[in-house]
């Protein structure tokens, strides 16, 4: 897959988080506590992958870029610990194989995630996009495909 834009890559990665997660929710829902448990060590290493990325490569380049560091930058960091108190309440449910603790945090994490991802799709990606020039959204888009 070749990706041109920070949109379109980082919207890539937001479906593989949901898609993963939605796939520990059907074996959560079945009562399959122990797969569903290492599926969700994948996702959550994804995530903080994506979280990563986003904290220590492209929000350097926004702020830089827009003289914004008290905007939508500023809103995803605190929205991204949110996420990951969340992440971390359903992996504990998880290992526990508590199915009723894992759908109270799922809830938790359902409120704050899909809001999260929308705002970070129209507003944050798409104004680093503009921001940048062909050349450098190239650039950036590479060293946000290879970051670890
Ligand atoms: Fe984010
Ligand atoms: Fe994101």
């Amino acid at each position: 897959m070749t990706f041109r834009t920070v949109t379109e890559y980082l919207l890539w990665d937001h479906d593989r988080l949901d898609a993963t997660f939605a796939q520990v929710c059907v074996l959560a829902g079945r009562g399959e506590m122990p797969p569903a448990a290492v599926l969700f060590d994948r996702f959550h290493n994804l995530m903080m992958r994506h979280i990563r990325i986003e904290e220590a490569i492209l929000m350097p380049v926004f702020e830089g870029k827009t003289g914004l560091t008290s905007g939508p930058t500023e809103a995803s960091r605190r929205e991204h610990k949110g996420v990951i108190e969340a992440i971390i309440a359903m992996k504990s449910a998880l290992k526990n194989g508590s199915s009723s603790r894992f759908l109270e945090a799922r809830r938790k994490f359902l409120s704050l995630l899909p809001s999260h991802h929308a705002k970070e799709e129209t507003l944050m990606y798409p104004m680093i996009d503009q921001a940048l020039t062909d050349e450098e959204r190239l650039d950036l888009v590479t060293r946000l495909e290879e970051a670890i």
